[in-house]
């Protein structure tokens, strides 16, 4: 890919651990803008030292259940992946990242991170969407600490998600 070629697939990418309604309404806004979304899912995302709750294959399986539940898995691709996002982008030839910024407080993160891939690939184009008001609290962490604690998650996830929750936090999630 150019800095001259019209771009026609992007990623969305992220660790979905798990996927949220905030991601969802992100990869459905990129849907609406490409013609051809992939999800990628980071294999090895760690935050202090801790991995992933729940297994790659699970976080990808997740997202392609609740894209289906949706209603918006058509053109849209969901692959893992390790090591670089530019280098994910290459492989899969998508000229973008499109990432949602719910408040300022992603911004600065997310600039950080644009200038980041920006000098590791310059063609390949950051691209930010606002995220829906209605899911600017939303988290995956705030999701597994309401459904460790049993709180209803309905309102944060699709039905197949607070599935897998209730399987991983047994009788916590409800
Ligand atoms: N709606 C709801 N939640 C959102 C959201 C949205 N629109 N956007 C982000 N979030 C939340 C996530 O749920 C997650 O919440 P948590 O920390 O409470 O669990 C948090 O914001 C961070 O999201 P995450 O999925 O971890 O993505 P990230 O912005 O940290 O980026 C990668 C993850 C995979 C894109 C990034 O780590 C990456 O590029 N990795 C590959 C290595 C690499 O290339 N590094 C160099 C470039 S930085």
């Amino acid at each position: 890919m150019n800095n001259n070629e019209i771009i026609d697939h992007v990623v969305v990418p992220g660790t979905f651990d798990p996927v949220t309604f905030g991601h969802l309404d992100v990869i459905r806004r990129a849907r609406r803008l490409f013609p051809k979304v992939t999800v990628g899912v980071a294999a090895s995302a760690r935050k202090h030292g801790v991995g992933p709750t729940f297994s790659l294959d699970k976080r990808v399986q997740m997202i392609r259940d609740a894209l289906v539940e949706e209603g918006i898995s058509e053109r849209v691709d969901v692959q893992p992946f390790t090591g670089l996002l530019v280098g994910f982008c290459e492989e899969v030839g998508a000229g973008g990242v499109v990432k949602g910024l719910r408040a300022m407080t992603d911004f600065e993160y997310e600039l950080q991170q644009a200038d980041l891939n920006y000098h590791l690939s310059p063609d390949m184009e950051s691209i930010f969407v606002m995220s829906s008001p209605e899911y600017g609290c939303v988290s995956s962490s705030i999701v597994r600490e309401l459904a460790s604690l049993g709180s209803d998650v309905s309102f944060l996830v699709p039905p197949s998600v607070e599935r897998c929750l209730r399987e991983r936090f047994g009788k916590g999630a409800r």
